[in-house]
């Protein structure tokens, strides 16, 4: 065989791999129970027993909102929370906000959501917690479990996970994720968007089955996600009822598909990306001008803040494909960068590249692809960097390889890559973020498809002057 010929035969026979390369429980299909699915989170609940128990943080971790649901209606929702070490300083916080979600499918499945807020938390502090409800009798039905966080410790240093992509079948970094929520060593998650796939799958129970499931992370280590295109039916209705609990309100903006935070010497950001893709014109300046500001105001306290991170669903750089007509990482992340084509001018507008550029963002930390890559400084497709240090743009970290139906996506075998591709992985893993006023350093880990063994793949360090 001529060389050409064997390798459009291995091309061929890869990319037919890749496409049926996928498990049960894909979007719009019945999943199974697999190894990762463990725990009790699949027995029957009570009408009015607390599940799908998750918490996320404001501004240094200054307060925490807890959202539980229940199958019926309640008549009071109750949040009860404690220093760890001081249980008889006990807080009751009574009502907060309470609202029907109806799933958009034809079965109107309703859910009732909770959200009940923290007074203002002592800092450096683990804190225990449980949810209930109470009926008209007075008579309380608690969480079954317990759960933990804690607010900023002293000193400067803040460390938080970082993934995506996570699915209700073959959640391979799962186990990890847990044990180290309840580490106590990182301060919160974030999750660059993607989850379940879909939560508004069978007339939104996968949803459902989907937070039962995640809620041994989500309730013991702050929740700080960003939505993706998986989240998208009914006007992304599933993510802005499901994660109302996330510091929108704080943030100014008018919903949960877009809010900022700072912790000690971070500023971050989680934006939707899928304006492009989903939304009017309308919607896409709605989220750039707030990104935009948001940006311009971090940009203010950079002394105090000197990192910017901003979290977005898909990338703007990508060398992955799952066939060989794939555009994901061409088309796709033209979109993410430079906007769509304005018919009317045949140039493109309202990318998000210019903007994370003029306002020095550090790192845009995305997901989509399931795979990890990561890239030198870039803009416009050109590096501007090969150094972590000073860096004059923005670089991209991809961490979409937390484990879902899909499995990994490979990356094209045959090269060579592109000058910004630094570093690149296409097993299962997680990130760290550790964070000092002087450094960022991100480490990448693998976990092997038992979800057991973690070594590192990838360490860099960033610094500047
Ligand atoms: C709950 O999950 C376990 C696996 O962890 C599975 O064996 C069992 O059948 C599930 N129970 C129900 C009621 O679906
Ligand atoms: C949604 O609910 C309707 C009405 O109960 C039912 O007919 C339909 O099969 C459900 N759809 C799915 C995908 O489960
Ligand atoms: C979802 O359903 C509600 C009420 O049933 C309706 O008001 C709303 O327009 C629907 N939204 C979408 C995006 O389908
Ligand atoms: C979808 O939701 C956005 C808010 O995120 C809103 O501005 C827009 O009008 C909604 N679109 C439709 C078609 O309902
Ligand atoms: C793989 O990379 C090579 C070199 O950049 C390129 O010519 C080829 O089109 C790529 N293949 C796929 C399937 O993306
Ligand atoms: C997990 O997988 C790795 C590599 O495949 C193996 O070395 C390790 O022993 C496995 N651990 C368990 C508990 O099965
Ligand atoms: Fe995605």
């Amino acid at each position: 065989m001529t060389p050409i010929l064997l390798s459009t035969l291995v091309l061929l026979v890869f990319s037919l791999c890749v496409n049926s390369a996928q498990l049960k429980g894909g979007p719009g299909a019945q999943w199974d129970y697999d190894q990762y699915n463990v725990g009790d989170w699949n027995r029957t609940y009570g009408i009015t027993e607390p599940q799908q128990i998750h918490i996320s943080i404001s501004s240094q971790a200054e307060y925490a909102k807890v959202q539980f649901a229940t199958q019926g209606e309640v008549h009071t929702a109750i949040l009860n929370y404690w220093p760890k070490s001081s249980p008889h300083k006990s807080i009751v916080i009574e009502g907060g906000e309470n609202w029907a979600f109806v799933d958009n499918g034809t079965a109107h499945h309703t859910i009732y959501l909770h959200n009940l807020q923290t007074l203002k938390l002592k800092p450096a502090t683990v804190f225990q917690y449980k949810v209930g409800t109470k009926d008209s009798h007075g008579k309380v039905t608690w969480s079954k479990g317990e759960f933990e966080f804690h607010t900023a410790r002293r000193g400067n240093t803040v460390n938080f996970v970082a993934t995506a992509d996570l699915g209700l079948v073959n959640a391979v970094a799962m186990p990890a994720l847990q044990r180290l929520a309840k580490s106590h060593k990182y301060d919160f998650l974030t999750l660059s968007g993607d989850q379940a796939y879909d939560m508004a799958d069978f007339n939104g129970t996968k949803g459902d089955e989907y937070m039962r499931f995640a809620e041994n992370l989500f309730a013991n280590i702050p929740f700080m996600g960003a939505v993706g295109n998986h989240e998208n039916a009914y006007n992304f209705s599933h993510w802005k009822n499901r994660f109302n609990n996330v510091p929108f309100q704080k943030s100014g903006f008018s919903n949960p598909m877009q809010y900022s935070y700072d912790y000690k010497s971070l500023h971050i950001v989680a934006w939707s990306s899928e304006g492009a893709f989903e939304g009017s014109t309308n919607e896409i300046l709605t989220s750039l001008n707030w990104l935009e500001n948001d940006l311009k105001e971090a940009n203010r306290n950079r002394k105090v803040r000197p990192w910017i991170i901003v979290l977005g669903h898909r990338p703007m750089y990508c060398t992955s494909f799952s066939s060989p007509t794939d555009g994901t990482c061409i088309t796709e992340t033209q979109t993410i960068r430079e906007g769509l084509v304005d018919p009317a001018t045949n140039t493109r507008q309202h990318g998000v590249e210019a903007l994370l550029k003029k306002y020095k963002v550090d790192i845009y930390l995305c997901g989509h692809r399931h795979n990890f890559e990561r890239t030198y400084p870039v803009y416009n497709g050109q590096v501007t960097s090969k150094s972590y240090h000073n860096a004059p743009s923005t670089f991209q970290y991809l961490v979409g390889n937390s484990g879902n139906y899909e499995l990994t996506i490979p990356f094209n075998t045959t090269g060579p890559f592109p000058a910004w591709s630094a570093s690149r992985y296409s097993g299962y893993g997680f990130s760290t973020v550790k964070a000092t006023q002087h450094s960022l350093e991100l480490t990448h880990y693998g976990v092997d498809n038992n979800g057991t063994h973690e070594r590192v793949i990838d360490h860099v360090v960033v610094t500047k002057d």
